[in-house]
């Protein structure tokens, strides 16, 4: 049996196994099976064993651990080495490399699903928790200007001064403002939110976006995809602003892993669309 797994605390909520095993169904890996496992700090290093011992052939990670596996890899692709950030493991030859899939998951629900061109625009990332430097790395390149504010103003300069380093080493100007909670800055093309604000229902973020009222060429986008339509999104579709929600960048980053792991490029088709609804 080919065991696959999405650790994290909680997990509960998780819809990586429904995906997963979907797919697994769907391209006759008869012998995989896909499960969710609640796992403390200390469980770690042995999970990492257990692929390392071919006990388990691929883990998704999630929060709060997609900093905390790092020590215990041999390995990290490009993207996890540049975001601090690894949210899938899988044994390559003799060694466990970790791989961020959430920033090229989130690229490609921007380039492909909402058809915004990302470059030189002026972006509003809101949040600096675990997700938001996978978020910031791709705009890196190509933005005119990346504000980032969060309630704990520390968390979002830390996230700066990481994005800087990869801002010099491709040789272009420092583009990142970090602004305090509340404050606003000009009006952005692309507003995000990281934070985990809309997770639970009916829950609001106090910031004022008054600015963007009748502003159908800024975009709102909401990582989170349950619930479907926070009141982040509610109210920017209220004001007239495009919206989309986390759902596509989920998929996407599944099927990136799900590649990862079984050299199988899995379709999101309707049929998995639907799971998530
Ligand atoms: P972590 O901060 O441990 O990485 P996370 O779930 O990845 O946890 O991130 C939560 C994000 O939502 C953080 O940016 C957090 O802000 P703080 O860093 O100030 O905690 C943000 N967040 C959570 N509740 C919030 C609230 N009520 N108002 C504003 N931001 C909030």
């Amino acid at each position: 049996m080919k065991k696959y797994l999405v650790i994290g605390n909680p997990i509960g909520h998780s819809l990586s196994p429904s995906i997963h095993n979907h797919w697994m169904k769907k391209y006759r890996l008869i012998d995989s099976i896909y499960e969710k496992r609640k796992v403390e700090k200390e469980d770690l290093g042995s999970i990492v064993n257990e692929i390392r011992n071919e006990k388990i052939k691929g883990v998704n990670v999630t929060v709060p651990f997609k900093k905390e596996i790092i020590p215990f890899l041999d390995c990290l692709d490009g993207a996890a080495e540049c975001t601090h950030s690894v949210n899938t493991l899988c044994k390559v030859n003799n060694e466990v490399w970790g791989y961020n899939t959430d920033t090229p998951g989130f690229r490609t629900s921007l380039t492909k699903d909402s058809s915004i061109d990302v470059r030189n625009k002026n972006i509003f990332i809101l949040g600096a928790g675990g997700v938001t430097s996978s978020i910031l790395e791709i705009f890196l390149d190509v933005a005119n200007k990346i504000y980032i504010t969060n309630r704990t103003k520390e968390k979002a300069q830390e996230l700066k001064k990481l994005a800087d380093i990869s801002l010099t080493l491709m040789g272009r100007k420092k583009i990142i403002e970090v602004i305090n909670w509340g404050e606003k800055p000009q009006v952005c093309d692309i507003v995000i939110n990281t934070t985990s604000v809309g997770l639970a229902k009916g829950e609001s973020l106090d910031l004022d976006f008054k600015d963007y009222e009748n502003n159908n060429n800024a975009l709102f986008y909401d990582i989170i995809y349950n619930p479907k339509e926070t009141n982040f999104l509610k109210d920017a579709k209220l004001r007239g602003n495009k919206t989309m929600n986390g759902k596509m960048m989920f998929l996407w980053q599944a099927k990136i892993a799900f590649h990862i792991w079984t050299n199988i490029c899995p379709e999101i088709d309707d049929e998995v669309i639907k799971l998530l609804d």
